[in-house]
């Protein structure tokens, strides 16, 4: 949700900065702009819309001569998403570009303007640029504690102040790294950012304030200054790459194959290196968005073959509801970028609450990889598309071998899916590699308005992301429901040709299942059916080979993901990009 870069070294920031800027557009792309600055002048340029539009007219402007600059892409949250919200936001001698959610906005502002303090814009960012000014007088770091004495939420700031040659950064509950590089330094709320430059980073921690020149970055906190330990990303510049591919989700979609032997095959080698779940009475999955349907998946597997209870909950609801922990209760934070505020929030109040946590996690820097007790990374490597497609198969990799686990360590050495999990690339990509049936599927609904996912049990947590990945990219509306309860009033959305994608690969439900199809094709629907057995013949049948309940799933998530990008493809939608959404939902 909105990203950060800045820029303070003897090359010119502008280039840096949108380059920086367009790594970062993933969290968020309704407007953007950049500040620069000299002794004398502070230049701000802005623009609405996707960052080529700010490129567009940097190129028009006639640029002063700086070495410090701050830059920003937007993800509205406080006004609409037009240039006078756009950030940097300047106050008098302070400008400033800010990633999360000042809470206490409207009432700061309330007393700002009874003293006459007038702002231009409807943001909470400008709110802080403005109380930092206040304050200031001749000390910018006593000015920017006083700040943030007075705001409540979360932030991340990049600070300039006209006549002062330093860039200052604070960051709350909002990522912001630093980058260390040869006589220069950059600020960025993700390292990929500025990973064209340097490898180097300093994390900060929260209200450490940083104090960055040329050629030296000083943190302080509390008056104190703090030595912090310079660390270097695996992240290479190349991951960054579309390798040819028109869009970053098929090249994600592209990768899962290797990605599955290169995350599989070390921990099937000892499974010793997984936590063992078995001594826990009771799990919690938390998560938000793909990462809470790859949950229930886990959800399913660990209490069917494991015998553990679970529930699942998204971590907007968690963190507010009352929750009953035990010694025995584990909570698993699921998050491919790690900082997504409400599950970070839900760490907490386990941590808070004294039980174990454990985090399925991407970036290995985050804050849920660096706060969770335990960690397992899913190894995906960046994922930039916006809708998620390998970090989603990962997790649910993960969680399928974590059950797997359990449930031998519950039951003895009765299963040994070693070979399945050596198959398990290949499948997929035979599996990837059918797109010509994916096309003709899309061909045939891409026009449709509703398209329904139907499931029960496991296919049914299944049916949920790919109901998810549909809309999110083609902006078709999509629901999955529980095969049984489509007739408790969601049948009558059914009309003739109303396409309904069915998964059935649950043995127990099966015959159910069936039967359920055979209610919404009487109505009209279209039926796709995904399965792993032989079922009767449908408008579209898509078989995949049958493996162990465990993985499963991962030989059909692959199709669903196929048919969203065929469908968004034929509607000529912005794939890697879709209207209102943010990869890194930083704020709650
Ligand atoms: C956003 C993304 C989703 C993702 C969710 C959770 O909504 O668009 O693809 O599943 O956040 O993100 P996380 O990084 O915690 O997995």
């Amino acid at each position: 949700m909105c990203g950060i870069v800045g820029y303070i070294g003897s090359k010119k920031p502008n280039n840096i900065l949108i380059e920086g800027l367009k790594t970062l557009e993933y969290r968020g792309y309704d407007s953007s702009g950049i500040a620069l600055q000299n002794k004398e002048k502070t230049q701000i340029i802005k623009s609405v819309g996707k960052i080529k539009n700010l490129e567009e007219k940097i190129k028009e402007e006639n640029l002063i001569n700086a070495n410090i600059g701050i830059a920003h892409t937007r993800w509205a949250t406080h006004g609409k998403p037009n240039e006078s919200n756009a950030h940097p936001h300047k106050v008098g001698k302070i400008t400033i570009v800010h990633n999360g959610i000042i809470e206490n906005a409207s009432v700061l502002r309330n007393i700002l303007e009874s003293q006459k303090i007038k702002l231009n814009s409807e943001t909470d960012t400008e709110v802080v640029a403005a109380l930092i000014n206040y304050y200031y007088q001749d000390n910018i770091i006593e000015a920017i504690n006083q700040t943030i004495n007075k705001i409540t939420g979360s932030y991340a700031l990049g600070i300039m102040v006209e006549g002062d040659e330093n860039l200052y950064a604070i960051r709350k509950d909002s990522p912001l790294v630093i980058g260390i590089g040869d006589k220069e330094h950059f600020i960025a709320s993700d390292i990929a950012a500025i990973i064209d430059h340097t490898n180097k980073y300093i994390l900060l921690e929260e209200n450490e304030i940083a104090t960055i020149s040329q050629d030296n970055c000083k943190i302080q906190k509390d008056g104190k200054e703090i030595k912090k330990q310079i660390l270097e990303t695996d992240i290479s510049a190349e991951s960054r790459d579309k390798c040819g591919y028109e869009y970053y989700m098929m090249k994600e979609i592209m990768e899962q194959p290797v990605l599955l032997e290169n995350t599989l095959k070390p921990l099937i080698k000892d499974l010793t290196q997984l936590p063992d779940l078995t001594k826990y009475e009771e799990i919690h999955i938390v998560a938000c968005g793909s990462a809470i349907y790859a949950g229930m998946i886990g959800k399913t597997l660990l209490e069917d073959y494991a015998n553990i209870k679970v529930t699942c909950e998204v971590a907007s609801e968690y963190r507010y509801k009352k929750v009953f922990y035990s010694e025995k209760t584990l909570v698993i934070l699921i998050s491919q970028s790690g900082e997504t505020a409400d599950t970070i929030a839900a760490m907490r109040k386990a941590k808070y609450n004294g039980v174990d946590t454990l985090a399925i996690v991407n970036v290995k820097s985050s804050t849920i990889a660096r706060e969770s007790k335990k960690q397992i990374y899913i190894e995906a490597g960046p994922e930039i598309a916006v809708a998620t497609t390998k970090a989603y198969l990962l997790q649910v990799a993960i969680l399928a071998l974590l059950s797997y686990k359990a449930t031998k360590d519950k039951n003895g050495a009765s299963i040994d899916l070693a070979k399945e999990i050596e198959m398990l690339p290949r499948l997929v990509k035979e599996i990837i590699d059918r797109r010509e049936s994916y096309l003709e599927i899309a061909k045939s609904i891409y026009n449709n308005n509703d398209i329904f996912f139907i499931g029960r049990k496991i296919d049914y947590a299944i049916s949920l992301e790919g109901s998810l990945k549909l809309k999110e990219i083609s902006y078709i509306h999509s629901e999955a429901y529980q095969a049984g309860e489509l007739k408790h009033g969601t049948i009558s959305l059914i009309e003739k040709g109303t396409p309904v994608i069915a998964i059935v690969t649950d043995k127990i439900v099966r015959e159910k299942t069936i039967s359920n199809i055979e209610e919404v094709k009487s109505r009209g629907a279209k039926i796709i059916a995904i399965t792993n057995s032989n079922l009767p013949s449908y408008d579209f049948n898509i078989s995949v080979p049958k493996i162990s309940d465990f993985f499963q799933p991962i030989l059909i998530i692959p199709c669903l993901q196929l048919i969203a990008y065929e469908v968004a493809k034929l509607r000529g939608c912005d794939i890697d990009k879709p209207k209102n959404l943010a990869k890194s939902v930083t704020v709650e």
